[in-house]
């Protein structure tokens, strides 16, 4: 084997590495930057309030949720039986076009009005009146919690006249302009909210909300006393806090950390999300094979077709070539042995970061909730990443070990499927339990 090519993957294997000690400072940092956030100063962790309080578990009725945040919408129906279970009526997934992602907000609102209605007739439900949980998986600043404007678009999404505006307001006119005036929406939340709400109306163990998939990001149960820009009263002692982990500025990043994020639509924001979730990671490990091209250390031609075009090679890529599959060839692409092998040997580098960093935030917030860890803590999370990524999951549970020893037994990283959708039936539940 080739000395040069050895020396450079050793090297790049440096360039991705998370240490214990890198991942102590990043707790640490991670703290400050929570602080800051609740007190309403300047931070990279924008540590938004939801207005939404633990449920019960309690709680019944039938309500309609609409999940969006990624490239589909999903509408549901969603049935809560009261004693932590909940039952899904109906679900209905549709594709967001890149017209819809990029076009103007009077198309995007009509877009989630028509999936609306193609659902109630679709699953023949028809009622005076709905009360609908809004999941929309952005950072939003809330004034109460069937109010929130969006601060900016992430993920690739770049609807115009959005950004500073209330997203019920908008959502609520398109309802009107669409005559479905029957459907009143009760609650916006962000993905995590909602995926803490179904994990913790299911389980009384589950203390946080995480994401793994496009994007990330994590939302926890934060007491009222601590959340000093608070300003209003509110009827319960805790609140969940939409932390926007995405954009934590305080890891140190690497030269293809920096090339993606020049090159993404947004610049300097979401950092971290760049280091970690499904969006990124394909270009990442993209960059890398690239320089390796460049190097003459990667010789096989007729990579250039799913190299060339900005995020042509995906997580979901990155995910087969990990378990051994040969993306390559169902590709038409002819590669050695040895390119196939320093490709995979990269995106299990890649991925490996990006779990440990993703351990490191969750052990982050479990540490500010319960120093000590003298609880057990289940942790809700969602995602393709968390879920399809081989060694993912091992890999976080790893870096937990690193960070606690023996205490790491007290956290248990828990799949929530669809939360996120189930969550804002809970949260609309939560407020009909309030208003009876
Ligand atoms: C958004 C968050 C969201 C996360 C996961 C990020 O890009 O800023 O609000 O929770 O993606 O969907």
């Amino acid at each position: 084997m080739n000395d040069k090519y050895e020396v450079f993957l050793r090297d790049v294997k440096n360039e991705f590495s998370l240490n214990i000690h890198q991942a102590l400072e990043m707790i640490h940092y991670f703290h400050k930057e929570m602080e800051m956030g609740l007190a309403g100063e300047k931070s990279s962790l924008k540590m938004l309030p939801s207005f939404v309080c633990p449920p019960k578990g309690t709680e019944k009725g039938t309500f309609l949720a609409i999940d969006l945040g990624g490239t589909n919408l999903r509408v549901l129906a969603v049935r809560l039986l009261g004693d932590g279970i909940i039952e899904t009526v109906g679900v209905s997934r549709f594709a967001i076009s890149d017209e819809v992602m990029t076009g103007t907000g009077n198309m995007f609102f009509d877009f989630i009005s028509r999936c609306i209605e193609a659902f109630l007739k679709e699953n023949h439900i028809a009622q005076e009146r709905f009360d609908l949980g809004f999941t929309f998986s952005f950072p939003v600043i809330q004034s109460s919690i069937d109010r929130g404007v969006l601060i900016s678009w992430t993920k690739g999404f770049s609807v115009s006249g959005v950004e500073g505006r209330d997203v019920v307001g908008l959502l609520n006119d398109a309802l009107i302009r669409n005559k479905m005036e029957s459907i009143h929406i009760s609650a916006i939340l962000n993905d995590t909210v909602g995926t803490l709400a179904a994990g913790s109306y299911m389980d009384p163990l589950c203390h946080m909300g995480v994401i793994l998939g496009t994007g990330t990001n994590a939302c926890y149960s934060e007491k009222i006393k601590n959340i000093k820009k608070l300003k209003d009263p509110f009827s319960s002692d805790e609140m969940f806090i939409n932390i926007e982990w995405g954009g934590f500025d305080r890891l140190e990043r690497n030269i293809y950390d920096e090339t993606v994020d020049k090159n993404s639509q947004n610049p300097g924001e979401q950092r971290l999300e760049k280091m970690v979730s499904g969006l990124y990671l394909g270009e990442i490990a993209k960059i890398v094979v690239i320089h390796m091209i460049e190097k003459g250390y990667i010789l096989s031609m007729g990579l250039q077709s799913i190299l060339t075009e900005p995020y042509s090679f995906t997580t979901e890529q990155l995910s087969h070539l990990s378990s051994g599959s040969d993306i390559f060839k169902k590709s038409g692409i002819r590669i050695s042995d040895t390119d196939r092998e320093i490709i995979r040997e990269i995106a299990c580098i890649v991925s490996e970061r990006s779990a440990r960093i993703a351990a490191t935030a969750i052990a982050a917030v479990v540490q500010w909730i319960d120093p000590r860890l003298h609880n057990h803590h289940h942790i809700a999370i969602d995602g393709s990443l968390f879920e399809k990524y081989p060694g993912y999951k091992e890999n976080m549970q790893s870096m937990l070990e690193e960070i606690f020893g023996d205490l790491a037994k007290k956290i248990t990283l828990k799949l929530t499927h669809d939360g996120s959708g189930i969550g804002a039936a809970v949260v609309s539940a939560i407020e009909a339990h309030k208003r009876s």
